[in-house]
């Protein structure tokens, strides 16, 4: 077993880095950072610009999409997704595994792109590992639907934060020294270093993203210098800067959930407890209005789960609305925006059950579509019809393709719900009209 995985890895590290993308597209356009390459979005104040258009748009949110082993199964899903009117897709950019779990990855198909060992991670080029991103991408440039990618996670789901402190400073106390380690920002900035020069020349690359949801603390506490430091913050110029070097004409963005850091959080009452509201008081160590002053962040993003984030708030009786609490979020982004002077994308939202998404969702995009222009992005899409192992397949977790569906979590919704989906293609249309 253990020569054979050696071998493997051998022969994964020493395969050769594809030029996928060898040539320089002409340059076209207008934005704020210059000429950009045709096909590349960039940014005009508060609007994205597509080929001298405005570009606002529909997204939506399949992470799963590069986990899936046919060519068959990507395309129906991107073709399937842009029939609905879905611009951009944003996928996870990162795999990673440690080496106790190879075996396991191995014999059940499943896509790894980092596998770690050492303090120094292996990169997997294989069929098994980036070969499977590259058909993402190369059949996202073909069918014609714009990518986020991120690099990794917050949460450890698909290898994160988590994986990089095990490896490079076992035994680490604190979440937040991922944003502050030069040894694990040297490891985060090799991988960063091998997509994005990977891809640069792609105009199926949206954006750039940093992390999914970057906060203080994951399932470790965070230390003193998180949030009071503003560590994420000048993580995220770092990064952010750091890409800058490698690719001139994408965008960039942080993929954090829009946390405000604000001198007068609002508080509630909480069981006869008066607390302070964590989307407000920089406590998960996001400062939202700061965001749009770091020179390479060209957008931001936002995220919106007010079920999972307000359970004391929600129950039978309360006052508390969960409904106008996201319209009065989705506002208060889109007033933030304004000031910043770049583009917002609403990058995740979901309400689990069918009953709340129907009661929702129509006033929360038309609020998102009332107050600014950039993008909408449902978590997530659903994809039916899938065809690899007969429709069957386990991927990791709890994750699986059922029927021919996509993984369901309870925020995922299907072609065959009609009045749910309908909501977004509809408003794919509105954002249409105005990509003019
Ligand atoms: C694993 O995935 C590859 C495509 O990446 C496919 O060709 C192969 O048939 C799959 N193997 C199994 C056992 O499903
Ligand atoms: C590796 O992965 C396994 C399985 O997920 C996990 O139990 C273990 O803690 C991880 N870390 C190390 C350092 O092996
Ligand atoms: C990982 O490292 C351990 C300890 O050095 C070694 O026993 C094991 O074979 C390694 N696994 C792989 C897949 O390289
Ligand atoms: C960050 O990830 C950890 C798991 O590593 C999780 O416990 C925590 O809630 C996550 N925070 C988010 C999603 O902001
Ligand atoms: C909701 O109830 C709490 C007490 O539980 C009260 O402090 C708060 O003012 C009420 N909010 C509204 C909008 O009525
Ligand atoms: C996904 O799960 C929900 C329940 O959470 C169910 O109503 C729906 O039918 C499922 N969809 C598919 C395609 O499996
Ligand atoms: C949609 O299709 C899936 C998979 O075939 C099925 O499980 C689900 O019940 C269907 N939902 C509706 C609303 O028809």
């Amino acid at each position: 077993m253990r020569l054979q995985f050696s071998a493997l890895l051998t022969a994964l590290i020493a395969a050769p880095l594809l030029g996928v993308w060898a040539s320089t597209p002409a340059l076209y356009g207008s934005g704020d950072r210059g000429r950009v390459p045709k096909g590349f979005v960039t940014t005009k104040g508060t609007k994205f610009r597509l080929d001298n258009n405005d570009f606002a748009f529909v997204g939506s949110n399949s992470y799963w999409l590069p986990l899936l082993t046919t060519k068959h199964d990507v395309d129906l899903t991107l073709t399937d997704a842009k029939a609905a009117g879905i611009k951009v897709m944003r996928t996870w950019g990162f795999n990673a595994i440690n080496a106790t779990e190879l075996p396991t990855a191995l014999s059940t198909n499943l896509t790894y792109y980092q596998v770690w060992n050492s303090t120094h991670f292996d990169v997997n080029y294989g069929a098994q590992g980036l070969e499977r991103l590259d058909y993402v991408v190369q059949a996202a440039e073909r069918i014609g639907v714009k990518l986020i990618l991120a690099f990794t996670n917050n949460w450890s789901g698909y290898g994160g934060a988590e994986l990089y402190i095990e490896w490079i400073k076992p035994g680490s106390p604190n979440h937040d020294i991922f944003y502050s380690d030069p040894a694990i920002i040297a490891e985060y900035q090799r991988y960063v270093k091998l997509i994005v020069n990977r891809y640069k020349n792609s105009p199926a690359i949206f954006a750039w993203e940093l992390m999914n949801e970057a906060r203080c603390l994951g399932d470790l506490p965070s230390g003193p210098n998180c949030p009071k430091k503003g560590l994420i913050s000048k993580w995220y110029k770092q990064q952010s800067d750091y890409i800058r070097t490698l690719d001139q004409y994408h965008m960039i963005t942080t993929g954090g959930e829009g946390h405000f850091f604000w001198d007068n959080p609002p508080s509630f009452w909480n069981d006869g407890v008066l607390t302070v509201d964590y989307n407000y008081d920089g406590e998960a160590g996001e400062d939202f209005d700061g965001d749009f002053k770091i020179p390479n962040i060209d957008f931001t993003t936002y995220h919106l789960y007010v079920d999972s984030w307000y359970p004391e708030l929600i129950y039978s009786g309360s006052n508390f609305s969960a409904y106008d609490w996201g319209l009065q979020w989705i506002q208060q982004h889109a007033d933030a925006a304004k000031k910043g002077g770049k583009p917002v994308v609403l990058e995740e939202f979901g309400v689990p059950t069918y009953q709340e998404k129907l009661q929702f969702y129509p006033g929360w995009v038309q609020k998102a579509l009332d107050t600014y222009h950039g993008g909408i992005m449902p978590w997530q899409y659903g994809q039916l019809g899938l065809t690899e192992s007969g429709g069957n397949r386990p991927i990791k977790y709890a994750d699986a393709i059922i029927d021919g569906a996509s993984p369901n979590d309870t925020n995922t919704f299907y072609k065959n719900q009609t009045d749910i989906w309908s909501i977004f293609t509809r408003a794919a249309a509105v954002q249409n009209s105005r990509s003019t």
